[in-house]
């Protein structure tokens, strides 16, 4: 058993620290301006915006950002703030407009923010600089499908701030994928705990006794990038090691065998060729299908993968689908957060865009929503965590080996905040 490990970054891994970190509603503010204010941010998927004029709006605590795309094909994005009394400008999550007109005084505004009415304006006495009161810019950029927003004055590229992270993935067409479900839940946690726990396996024997029987926790390969994001490899269409392997293919393998059209009970006695035998298998399948695989690895035909890109982005994918898993701070309390999930999918026929279902963290528990099932198991689990950090008997952390990408994600939330 071993882990991989490749440092692309020059990040010292903060190993111990303060759980007022989860707590502090000060330390929230300073995250909105240190972290929020100054980092690229996955505000959502591109194609919701395929057409003119589509739009949505994307919320991050006090903070709404308006995207939207022009005739020209262009996106340009602004704060969702009328520039008369800043009213919030944009009501609806996602729509279709030409031009946007603010509820109060009808002030109206082109999609690419330029103030184009203004009622009553011989009123203005003192004058109105129509250029001066276009909507706020914000910057926005693509990358694989996915919308960037970033608030700050003069941001790096989108491109340098993702950097190896992105080249790795470059295989992947998540823009080819469509929306499939679109989900948000309550959590009554700290933001950082949900980047927390998506950023370790030490967890899963225990949490998640069912992952035993199809990947291997044990040889994963860990990245850890520069400006705090990392990645991680976990084998899959096998089982883990640390645990008796079985003489017949576990129930999730036998599936996944069947799912290629081989048979479970040609692997008999030989669960450790099975991996290789559905890369081979998907290989074949797809070049009878006439789909080009060559810029995938064998690794990514069969491997779960998982990208965590800071400060509150995780991308859980395979060949087909994608999970973007998102915590968003609450505005003021840092002990709760709305997390998304959205998940993509490739198919080969068009699906209806699902609306966003938004839900407590108490329907999951009562078995009435769910985010499948490993996710569920970890939702259930992230509000103790955040009663048992409030305890006057807990201090620091100290975290392990296996939690190297948290070190490593805490490590830049301290370059970050550090600039205070
Ligand atoms: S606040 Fe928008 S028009 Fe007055
Ligand atoms: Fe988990």
């Amino acid at each position: 058993m071993s882990r991989k490990i490749i440092n692309h970054s020059d990040l010292a891994p903060a190993q111990c620290f303060d759980a007022g970190r989860y707590l502090s509603a000060h330390l929230l503010a300073d995250e909105f301006d240190h972290i929020f204010a100054n980092c690229w941010l996955l505000a959502g998927v591109a194609r919701d915006l395929s057409r003119t004029g589509d739009y949505l709006v994307f919320t991050i605590g006090t903070q709404q950002i308006l995207i939207t795309r022009l005739q020209d094909g262009s996106l340009r994005a602004f704060h969702n703030t009328c520039q008369h009394r800043g009213m919030q400008l944009v009501a609806d999550e996602r729509g279709n407009a030409r031009h946007f007109r603010c509820a109060y005084h009808a002030w109206t505004y082109a999609g690419d923010g330029s103030l184009k009415a203004v009622p009553h304006r011989d009123q203005f006495s003192a004058g109105l600089d129509a250029d001066a009161r276009g909507l706020a810019p914000v910057h926005v950029d693509t990358w694989n499908g996915l919308l960037f927003v970033h608030m700050g004055a003069q941001p790096p590229s989108l491109r340098s701030f993702l950097g190896a992270a992105a080249e790795q993935l470059a295989a992947y067409d998540f823009a080819a994928m469509q929306v499939v479900e679109d989900q948000t839940c309550h959590l009554n946690c700290n933001w950082k705990a949900v980047v927390d726990n998506f950023g370790e396996l030490y967890h899963v024997d225990f949490l998640h006794p069912q992952h035993r029987r199809f990947v291997d926790c044990c040889n994963d390969e860990v990245h850890l990038f520069a400006n705090g994001h990392t990645g991680v490899q976990v084998p899959g269409a096998t089982v883990n090691p640390r645990f008796p392997i079985p003489r017949e293919p576990t129930d999730l393998l036998a599936a996944q065998l069947q799912s290629v059209g081989l048979n479970p009970a040609d692997y008999t006695n030989r669960i450790a060729d099975i991996r290789a035998a559905v890369q081979q298998r998907k290989r074949a399948l797809a070049q009878e299908s006439g789909r080009d695989l060559g810029a995938f690895t064998d690794a990514q035909l069969t491997d779960a993968w998982q990208y965590n890109l800071f400060p509150n982005t995780v991308l859980s994918f395979g060949m087909d689908y994608l999970w973007i898993l998102r915590p968003r701070p609450h505005a003021t309390d840092p002990g709760r957060c709305e997390f998304d999930k959205i998940t993509l999918e490739r198919r080969d026929t068009a699906v209806p865009r699902p609306e966003r279902d938004t839900f407590p963290y108490d329907a999951v528990v009562r078995g009435e929503k769910t985010m499948t099932i490993t996710i569920d198991q970890d939702v259930e689990l992230l509000s103790a965590v955040q009663t048992g950090m409030q305890s006057r008997g807990f201090r620091t952390t100290w975290l392990s080996d296996e939690e190297l990408r948290v070190q490593h994600f805490h490590a830049q939330w301290e370059r970050c905040m550090a600039t205070r």
